[in-house]
């Protein structure tokens, strides 16, 4: 292969395993929460929607931003065999890419046309919100650098029905945090500019965080202004589930795998599924980020080296291939990993309900493993009679002890 084939693209990575997870969980969200026949509606609202899709430097279609791969499921649940409509909403500020939203929602046929706002999140996102009525609702809120402030949350949590499905997938910028959680230990001290961005990360999280990331933070150990974010960002979850009830998942995304994460996906939910669906779709676009990642890597050498023919490394199949048998090693850690969660649980009671116990099933593994990973492993128990025997439908499945079960087994 040539150094300057255009086998890889150019997509970020951050971005894949962002658009892969979006996609991946919409449609079990859209389908698990209009089971019902009466439920055939479904909304989805992208409060920071961006141009629906990218191009590239050339001006030719790049890949699909988050409202494109929306719209892609909102066609495909009006043509099956029980129709959903996907009613979209997309609030974006910038007008060219208002415009760009508008091109793409008037080029397929949808069951309900999407509506585009051209405004403020901050202004519509409520209101958006509430024209959901008492249908199943997932947001995203993806804006550059820090996020929608809480109280804006909690007013989109308040004006939705106790029990209706609602789900907010916000993208949680931890690179933020820590940038801004570092001037609290600014030689300057902290004061005029410094105090006012302090003050409207104080807005935003609408929480005492200051004391918090302090205890964390040690300016010049590397890593540590993002662990304190860390700390931060899960004291900004409990606050959530404290006040308004919602549980949430954070999903780390990070450029390189010895990275730490700059974002973290974080879904806030309510479902009794959302967290299985919720992990497994994150299994999957990890596994989409990898190749990317090492894709990038590849071409990163071609680049380096423009007129050399590759070395073998670098040829097509061979990547391919040895993609595969890193894959293949990562899923058998992984089985490892969660064969082991279920008999140290089995060991603390005689059966474990797969679906309320997602976290501890997973363990390390979690967003990494997937429902494959517990598929195999216990299949592998109830092989040898550690286990109760396999049921092929996971996410209701409850694991017990089996007939050769023993504490020792490992
Ligand atoms: C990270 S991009 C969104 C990417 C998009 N969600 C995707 O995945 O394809 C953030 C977008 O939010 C827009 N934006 C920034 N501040 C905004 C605000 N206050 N209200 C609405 N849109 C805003 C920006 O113009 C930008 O297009």
């Amino acid at each position: 292969m040539r150094a300057n084939s255009t086998f890889f693209n150019s997509k970020r990575e951050m971005a894949v395993l962002k658009h892969v997870l979006l996609g991946n969980y919409l449609m079990p969200f859209c389908t698990m929460t209009t089971s019902a026949p009466a439920a055939p509606s479904v909304w989805y609202i992208d409060a920071y929607a961006g141009p629906g899709r990218y191009q590239h430097d050339d001006g030719s279609p790049g890949e699909d931003g988050s409202p494109s791969i929306a719209l892609g499921i909102a066609a495909r649940l009006a043509t099956m065999e029980r129709p959903r409509t996907l009613h979209c909403i997309f609030i974006e500020q910038k007008r060219i890419y208002v415009d760009s939203l508008t091109a793409l929602s008037s080029a397929g046929t949808f069951l309900a046309a999407p509506e585009i706002i051209h405004g403020d999140a901050h202004d519509h996102f409520v209101a958006a919100v509430q024209k959901s009525g008492r249908d199943p609702l997932l947001a995203f809120v993806d804006p550059f650098g820090t996020a929608l402030p809480y109280a804006i949350l909690r007013d989109a949590f308040n004006a939705r029905p106790a029990n209706a499905s609602t789900e907010i997938l916000v993208n949680f910028h931890l690179g933020s945090i820590a940038r801004i959680g570092a001037l609290l230990e600014s030689r300057h001290g902290v004061r005029g500019q410094n105090e006012k961005t302090l003050q409207r990360l104080d807005a935003l999280l609408g929480m005492k965080w200051r004391e918090l990331f302090r205890d964390y933070y040690r300016p010049g150990v590397e890593g540590s202004a993002t662990e304190a974010a860390m700390i931060v960002a899960q004291a900004f979850r409990d606050e959530v589930l404290k006040n308004d009830g919602f549980k949430s998942l954070a999903i780390g995304v990070r450029k390189a795998n010895d990275h730490y994460p700059r974002f973290q996906l974080t879904l806030f939910y309510r479902h009794p599924s959302a967290e299985y669906k919720f992990a497994d779709a994150a299994h999957a676009a990890n596994r989409e980020w990898r190749r990317r990642v090492s894709e990038d890597e590849a071409r990163h050498q071609a680049d380096r080296y423009p007129d050399m023919l590759l070395p073998p490394d670098f040829d097509e199949r061979q990547f391919a291939d040895q993609l595969e048998r890193d894959e293949r090693d990562l899923d058998k850690n992984w089985t490892a990993e969660v064969r082991a969660n279920i008999l140290r649980e089995l060991r603390g009671a005689p059966s474990l309900p797969i679906s309320s116990n997602v976290r501890a099933i997973y363990g390390a593994a979690l967003g990494l493993a997937g429902e494959s990973n517990i598929r195999k492993a216990w299949q592998a128990l109830a092989a040898v009679g550690l286990t109760s025997d396999y049921n092929k439908n996971v996410i209701r499945g409850v694991i017990a002890r089996g007939p050769n079960w023993t504490p020792n087994a490992t």
